[in-house]
């Protein structure tokens, strides 16, 4: 098709000149195709109507063919509307009088356009760089519109990625349309993959379970930008740098995001038909999420490359797509007559989609939860080292399947107990044969730890942490991360009890009846009861108008992080709705609503009380220390501690900082500093630098109110008589004073409660509070020492 380059006419074409600005327009139609081309001066590129299907079209940019005999395949840069192609009749890329270049399908309607105007003289021009420029014609040569500026799955050499653009990958080799795999800088200026199907979203590289610091990262360079350069050299502004195999000769190369979800840099020789790939972001392709689909697993051999497997039991869907993954060749019924058996997958992980998390349980225990549930298709049983026990994750759902020597968890998987041999990948395991916990220790004991890295840990928390520094209104949640937990829990804490999904802005609006039932305000948005359509009972927030500079992807990399969150003091977040402008988070309902509301209702007695403490400390000791990455809550009040119908609390409300508009922070209550008037640190108010031990300052005050019943924003009201003081100071006069006599607990708890209550814990409590309020940092203990320095009491007691 590529002919034309050498005929004398083309050349005069590569620049197609618009000499009638007001008279006419410009017009390459897809009949023509193969004659209207446009082609770049040496000839590397060329510009035009690019087949996609049987009859359908493509304005694209490829590399030109010399051996046009051999194969007909061009390799495409760059597509304007890829997943619009246009009819093989009428359609035209015409150049419009106002300025602006149109793709216009069948005579008919635009399916692309440049958007540009202007009232000069233009023309279209492809570089030998593969950019192609509508600039005006004349000597300043004004640039309007460059392909470089809008890429589709491929960068070329020179071209900068910036954050205002994604890379995204095709569907397959052969469809050329908008795939589930997704390149482009986070908030946090890192440069990220994401894969986005309806099957599943998540972020996969860097390793989520690092800091970023950890995949020698760096979040401080703002400006989020990338590019390969010709001799090979990709980096990127957070300094993820490397070297293509073949660096420092000038080839012919391209970045592409491959439809499999790795990216690649491919280098050839001019004149050359076969390209190499000359460098890898994903050494391990097993990383890559989606890729073998539910009920298969992913396994690596640098030999022979990825290979996904069928669980066994299991049947492939469909046998050229191994994303659509594997079907049960049985069926499960909830019915007691039907006998199941749980066979034994060494070195065998499946992430998330976990129902729920036990700890300290035994094979048996755990077995026995699994066939009671009648979801439960699977459970992953797992050695913790450090802690000396075994935890079960019964599954409900088996994706991102992974199999290799390296892991040290096992899955048994749950079947029909007729269904014994199963031939193929997983041979030799009959369900008979399963001998349970005495296949595990062994395997798992041989493991070595990692010594300077326990050291660094150990050095570490002897710290008190990590501290990073949070900026206002750049948000909350921080990310601290260490080996030692991504060891321990490789995946699980992953996990959220039942999946975190998308939904449609329809389906949320059906489940809340058009956002009929207000249930309450917080930051950042209104919360409204509704049932989704598998009858669970939800609390959807609904954000105000995000800015629209904020992407779904990007929007998505920071809920994906909440909704991995599982600890039963922890409110759960199930799922999240982009589309357009609206976004919404969709978190499990808490029917006794807050604790502000249970302590004004005086629904609490001593004994709830100490426990929605006790409660309230584990689940943001989760957040600070146990979790993955570290999260700072920053607005730690009684609004946001909710209470289940068992009384035990849940934290809400977190980490969102980061998904609220600018302006709606600029504009609300607590203007650039996010908090409280009342539960705030003081770091805050004398801009020092914000630690986890803001959120221990605010707990501390929570825990004052809950004892006392007064609350921190009103001032202390005694015998209807406000006295304008601090809460804060008010106990700790008390205790100052009261200390010899010994009675100063009596004189400040809550007189709803009488004498109802544990003098001695509520001594340790009112104690272990005033700590939390330390006026220095650096003296409030860790919310873990709270959660000890609580239970301790509970032993000695
Ligand atoms: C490419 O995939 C899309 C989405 O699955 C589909 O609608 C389209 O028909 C496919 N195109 C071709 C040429 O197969
Ligand atoms: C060229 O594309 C066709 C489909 O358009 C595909 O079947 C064929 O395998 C491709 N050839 C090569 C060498 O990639
Ligand atoms: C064309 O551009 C000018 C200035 O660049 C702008 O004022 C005008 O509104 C534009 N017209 C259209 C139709 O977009
Ligand atoms: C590659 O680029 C990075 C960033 O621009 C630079 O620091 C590094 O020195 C370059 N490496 C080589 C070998 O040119
Ligand atoms: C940020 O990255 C860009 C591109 O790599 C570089 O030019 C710039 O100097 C960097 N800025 C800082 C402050 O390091
Ligand atoms: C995977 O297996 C589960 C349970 O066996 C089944 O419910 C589900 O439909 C399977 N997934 C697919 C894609 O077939
Ligand atoms: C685990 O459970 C066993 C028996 O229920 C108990 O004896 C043991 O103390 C528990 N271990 C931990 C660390 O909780």
């Amino acid at each position: 098709m590529m002919q034309m380059t050498h005929s004398p006419f083309f050349f005069t074409l590569f620049i197609l000149l618009f000499h009638f600005p007001h008279s006419s327009s410009f017009s390459m139609s897809v009949e023509n195709h193969e004659e209207n081309a446009i082609v770049s001066p040496k000839g590397i590129f060329t510009a035009g109507f690019y087949p996609v299907g049987e009859n359908a079209y493509s304005f694209a940019i490829w590399f030109t063919q010399k051996h046009k005999n051999l194969n007909n395949n061009a390799t495409i840069v760059w597509m304007a509307n890829r997943d619009q192609p246009v009819n093989g009749k009428h359609s035209t890329l015409s150049l419009l009088k106002t300025g602006n270049l149109v793709l216009t399908d069948a005579g008919q309607f635009s399916v692309w356009s440049t958007n540009t105007n202007s009232s000069k003289q233009l023309e279209l021009f492809l570089y030998d760089t593969g950019n192609l420029v509508l600039r005006e014609h004349n000597i300043n040569g004004f640039i309007l519109w460059q392909s470089f500026d809008f890429p589709t799955d491929t960068l070329l050499p020179d071209q900068t990625f910036t954050g205002y653009m994604n890379l995204v990958s095709s569907k397959s080799g052969t469809n050329y349309s908008s795939g589930s795999y997704k390149l482009f800088f986070d908030n946090n200026n890192l440069l990220r993959l994401l894969y986005d199907s309806p099957r599943g979203s998540s972020v996969y590289w860097p390793d989520t379970l690092l800091l970023g610091w950890q995949a020698s990262r760096s979040t401080y360079n703002s400006s989020r930008v990338a590019t390969l350069n010709r001799l090979g050299n990709f980096s990127s502004s957070d300094y993820f740098n490397f070297k293509t195999t073949d660096y420092g000769t000038v080839l012919q190369r391209r970045v592409t995001l491959d439809f499999d979800g790795n990216v690649r840099v491919y280098s050839r020789k001019h004149g050359q038909e076969q390209w190499s790939v000359s460098g890898q972001f994903l050494q391990q392709p097993c990383q890559i999420d989606g890729i073998c689909g539910p009920n298969s697993t992913c396994s690596y051999d640098p030999r022979t490359g990825r290979k996904c497997s069928c669980l066994p039991g299991y049947n492939i869907v469909n046998n050229h797509d191994w994303s659509q993954g594997c079907k049960p060749s049985f069926q499960f019924s909830c019915n007691k007559k039907t006998k199941y058996c749980f066979e034994f997958l060494p070195h065998v992980e499946f992430y998330n989609y976990d129902y729920g998390f036990h700890k300290n349980f035994t094979y048996k225990q755990c077995k026995h939860l699994c066939l009671r549930l009648c979801e439960c298709i699977a459970f992953q049983f797992r050695y913790v080292k450090s802690k000396g026990l075994y935890n079960c994750y019964p599954k409900m759902q088996l994706l991102n399947g992974h199999r290799s020597t390296k892991f040290r968890g096992s899955l048994y998987l749950r079947l029909p107990k007729h269904n014994i041999v199963f031939p193929g990948e997983y041979d030799n395991l009959v369900c008979s044969r399963n001998k349970g916990v005495k296949h595990l220790g062994r395997s798992y004991i041989s493991e070595k730890e990692n010594g300077s890295l326990k050291f660094m840990l150990w050095f570490a928390s002897g710290l008190g942490g990590i501290e990073i520094l949070c900026f206002f209104l750049v948000g909350c949640i921080l990310f601290k991360n260490s080996k030692k937990s991504r060891v321990d829990n490789h995946g699980y804490v992953l996990a959220a009890a039942t999946g975190f999904r998308k939904f449609s802005y329809s389906e949320l609006k059906q489940a809340t009846k058009g956002f009929s039932q207000e249930i309450g305000k917080g930051a950042g948005g209104t919360v409204y009861k509704g049932v989704l359509s598998d009858s669970r009972v939800a609390a959807i927030k609904r954000l105000h108008e995000a800015n629209s500079g904020e992407s779904e992807s990007e929007f998505l990399a920071e809920v994906s992080i909440i909704g991995r969150l599982n600890h039963m003091n922890v409110i759960g977040m199930w799922g999240y709705c982009a589309e357009g402008k609206h976004r919404l988070l969709v978190y499990e309902y808490m029917e006794k609503g807050s604790l502000a509301h249970n302590l004004s209702s005086n629904e609490l007695d001593w004994d709830k009380r100490y426990d929605i403490a006790m409660g309230t400390a584990k689940g943001l000791a989760y957040l600070h220390e146990e979790y993955l990455e570290w999260i700072l809550h920053c607005d730690i009040k009684p609004q946001n501690i909710l209470i289940d119908s068992d009384y035990q609390p849940k934290v809400a409300d977190f980490g969102l900082s980061k998904l609220l508009n600018r302006d709606d922070l600029d504009n609300s209550n607590f203007s650039r500093i996010r908090g409280t008037r009342g539960y705030m640190a003081p770091e805050w108010v004398f801009n020092l630098q914000i630690t986890s031990k803001v959120d221990v300052y605010s707990y501390g005050v929570v825990v004052l109110e809950m004892i006392t019943g007064k609350s921190p924003t009103t001032g202390i009201q005694i015998k209807e008589e406000l006295i304008n003081e601090r809460l804060v100071t008010w106990v700790r006069e008390k205790r100052r004073n009261g200390l010899d006599v010994g009675c100063w607990v009596e004189q400040i708890v809550d007189p709803k409660l009488g004498s109802n209550y544990d003098v001695k814990k509520m001594e340790t409590l009112a104690n272990v509070a005033l700590d939390c309020v330390g006026e220095d940092k650096d003296v409030r203990p860790t919310m873990s020492q709270v959660v000890e320095r609580l239970l301790s009491h509970e032993h000695n007691y």
